[in-house]
């Protein structure tokens, strides 16, 4: 018998973003401020403590890991935790989410280890816009990695591009157009009002429909009821078979009533929806019990029957939610 879990409304839990880190070698303006402070590490969970949880969570029912930050592929170690986390007996696929910058050096390795699938930010094809929405990024390095990933194996590799006002909007053609030549797919983003970033959000908010109509002024564009496990809608085009079009639309679109996943902060903070701060605090009943897993478990259980039922994300909302999305697992 598998075990499966749920929450209080039905739903079936059995996707898990985990962070490995808060640190990032970017500092995306949508996602950090200019001056973060990381977490000491005694609050960051060991390797051998993520490696623990994601043995107990796939234990209890979970198919899908994705592992996320920060930016995971700067954690030490990474290569052997997804390793042995892709080994785990049950679990179905270990993927990923990733800023690129690394991934010259080790899309081979990641493979290697297991790791199914790939989503790589981009954001612009233009080094000088690159910079300043990262703040520190080389776009030449991504786009290095982005080719490095194409070859190494993956099942998938994915673009997720967040789409701002005055910043990458009218980039919005290029992108499609890499994605075609890639024949890759990518997902516009609406940005999330996660954590003071240290400027207004609403005057750069984008509608996913704002995105689909500028594309669909240079595309035809069919609609798919395709479904990756996640809250991407997607459009095909009709002359390019090979790229989907997604859009993820927290704000405009709710789509919380399929949900089927949770998060984990590398402060081991099990986060039961993005749009709500309610946690478990999974590292201190780690270290309660360092050799009884059964107490963690049934916390988790516990939890999870409070999961809630939908977030609620408004643009004009600002900073509802004080967590940083690098605090939050993407
Ligand atoms: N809104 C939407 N997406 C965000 N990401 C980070 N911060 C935000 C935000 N505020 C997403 C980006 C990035 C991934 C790591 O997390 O898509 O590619
Ligand atoms: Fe780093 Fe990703 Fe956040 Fe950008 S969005 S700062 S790459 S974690």
């Amino acid at each position: 018998m598998n075990a499966v879990m749920q929450d209080g409304f039905g739903r079936q839990i059995d996707y898990l973003r985990m962070s490995v880190t808060d640190r990032c070698d970017f500092r995306c303006v949508y996602c950090m401020a200019k001056n973060m402070t990381f977490l000491p590490r005694q609050q960051v969970l060991t390797l051998e403590e993520l490696q623990r949880l994601a043995t107990l969570f796939v234990g209890q029912g979970v198919r899908k890991i994705r592992l996320t930050g920060g930016e995971p592929l700067i954690r030490p170690g990474i290569v052997g935790l997804c390793r042995n986390i892709a080994a785990l007996p049950g679990l179905r696929e270990l993927v990923m989410t990733s800023n690129g910058s690394q991934l010259g050096r080790l899309a081979r390795p990641l493979v290697e280890a297991g790791v199914k699938r790939m989503n790589i930010s981009l954001d612009s094809l233009d080094g000088q816009k690159f910079r300043a929405i990262t703040r520190n990024g080389d776009l030449d390095q991504v786009l290095g990695g982005i080719e490095a990933a194409r070859g190494a194996g993956f099942e998938r590799v994915k673009l997720n591009c967040v789409v701002m006002k005055g910043r990458n909007f009218d980039e919005v053609p290029a992108l499609v157009q890499y994605a075609i030549d890639q024949r890759i797919d990518i997902s516009f983003i609406e940005e999330m009002p996660l954590g003071d970033v240290g400027r207004s959000r609403g005057e750069s908010f984008c509608s996913s429909d704002e995105v689909r109509t500028l594309i669909a002024g240079r595309h035809r564009l069919l609609d798919s009821t395709e479904n990756s496990g996640g809250p991407a809608r997607y459009v095909r085009l009709e002359r390019h078979p090979d790229t989907r079009i997604g859009f993820i639309s927290p704000n405009s679109h709710n789509f919380c009533g399929s949900c089927n996943r949770v998060r984990m902060t590398v402060e081991g903070k099990l986060l039961l929806c993005l749009g709500q701060e309610d946690a478990l605090d999974l590292r201190g009943l780690l270290r309660r019990y360092p050799l009884d897993d059964q107490p963690v478990i049934n916390a988790i259980h516990n939890a999870l029957r409070g999961k809630p039922l939908r977030h609620d994300f408004s643009p004009e909302g600002e900073v509802q939610i004080v967590r940083f999305m690098s605090m939050s697992g993407g």
